[in-house]
């Protein structure tokens, strides 16, 4: 059983978004726990630039297919997947465990597929499972107490705005960080914003919050997160992009320490949404199910999408630095 027309996107080398090359390529059987998903569409995030330009630890070799969120339809089943429920015809949306998601067609392990809620757009549903259960993960390991203060390094972005809206409904207040280009649309969701660039940062975060943030999420690996957070406060670290071009190193360096600090005092605590589903994928479809409900339901805003084709993958990823916040980039597949 091939699937007809399938076609893919693959970084041939790292670098910038040239390095991006459109292919076809004949798709297997789908095997005994998988089933052949057309991809309607595919978000494009801030880690698939990283991984394209080589500054991404789970992405180690060129040659691979970026992406990891997807939406799209099931076209074949079987015993497994009929007892989770999926038919053929079935709209579902996931976030895989190894990037893969740029492509026409795929053999998806039943384990990451979630019904995709009647109400909610195809398009922007695609903007979210990486962002949506990375907000959701870092708050649960943050554990800042009922009506506490947390602290969101980058609050202005896709992870952050969600982080924000989970943590205010949560009667938590937010403090976090911005440029001034993205400060606004953070506070119109309830986060109080200093500026990174400023190099007093942390010491404002720790006068606003009057002592420092009960809990904090990083995504630079910065040491300076810890001045901003109190000593008995988690710090949640989801990247090491802080310093562009050694991301990998960061945090390969980064990842084991901060594991190491899971029962120290201070103690910190590591976010990878690829684990969690490669490791746990009952809580995570369980975690994006029950979100993309309350998405659906009008308690979380989802980003403004813009779609791209997906033949001007290339184009989308020029974007990427230029996107107002707010915003998301999603991949349109030609109609299957
Ligand atoms: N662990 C996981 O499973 C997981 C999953 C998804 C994403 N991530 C990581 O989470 C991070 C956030 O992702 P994202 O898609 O929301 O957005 P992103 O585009 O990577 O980050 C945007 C946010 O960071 C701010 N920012 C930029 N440079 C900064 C600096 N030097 N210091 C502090 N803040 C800075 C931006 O502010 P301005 O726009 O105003 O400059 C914006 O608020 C990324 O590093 C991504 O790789 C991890």
């Amino acid at each position: 059983m091939i699937a007809p027309h399938a076609r893919r996107v693959t970084v041939d080398r790292f670098g910038p978004p040239e390095m991006l090359h459109v292919e076809s390529f004949a798709l297997g059987e789908p095997g005994r726990r998988r089933v052949r998903v057309r991809v309607t569409h595919a978000s494009v995030g801030s880690t698939d630039a990283m991984a394209r330009s080589g500054d991404y630890l789970f992405q180690p070799r060129p040659g691979f297919v970026p992406g990891y969120d997807f939406v799209g339809v099931v076209e074949t089943t079987n015993a497994a997947a009929a007892r989770r429920g999926l038919s053929i015809g079935m709209r579902v949306i996931g976030c895989l465990a190894r990037m893969g998601s740029y492509t026409t067609h795929l053999n998806a392990c039943i384990d990451r597929l979630v019904p995709l809620p009647d109400e909610l757009d195809s398009t922007v549903a695609a903007a979210l499972p990486l962002d949506l259960v990375t907000a959701d993960l870092a708050l649960e390991l943050a554990e800042p107490p009922h009506g506490g203060t947390l602290f969101v390094q980058g609050v202005s972005g896709p992870v952050g705005s969600l982080l924000t809206q989970l943590a205010v409904a949560k009667g938590l207040r937010v403090f976090g960080t911005a440029s001034e280009r993205t400060r606004a649309s953070a506070e119109s969701l309830g986060a109080h914003v200093v500026n990174y660039r400023d190099p007093n940062w942390p010491i404002m975060i720790r006068q606003l919050t009057a002592g420092g943030a009960h809990a904090g999420v990083d995504h630079t690996g910065t040491a300076l997160v810890r001045a901003a957070t109190r000593r008995t406060g988690t710090v949640v670290r989801t990247a090491w992009s802080g310093r562009p071009g050694h991301g990998r190193v960061d945090a390969a360096r980064g990842g084991p320490a901060t594991l190491a600090r899971r029962f120290t005092s201070p103690s910190e605590r590591l976010c990878s949404v690829p684990l969690l589903v490669a490791l746990q994928p009952q809580r995570y479809r369980q975690i994006l199910h029950d979100q993309l409900h309350r998405i659906a339901g009008g308690q979380l805003r989802a980003p403004t999408v813009t779609t791209a084709p997906f033949d001007e993958v290339i184009d989308a990823h020029r974007q990427l630095a230029d996107l107002p916040p707010g915003h998301k980039l999603v991949l349109e597949m030609p109609p299957g």
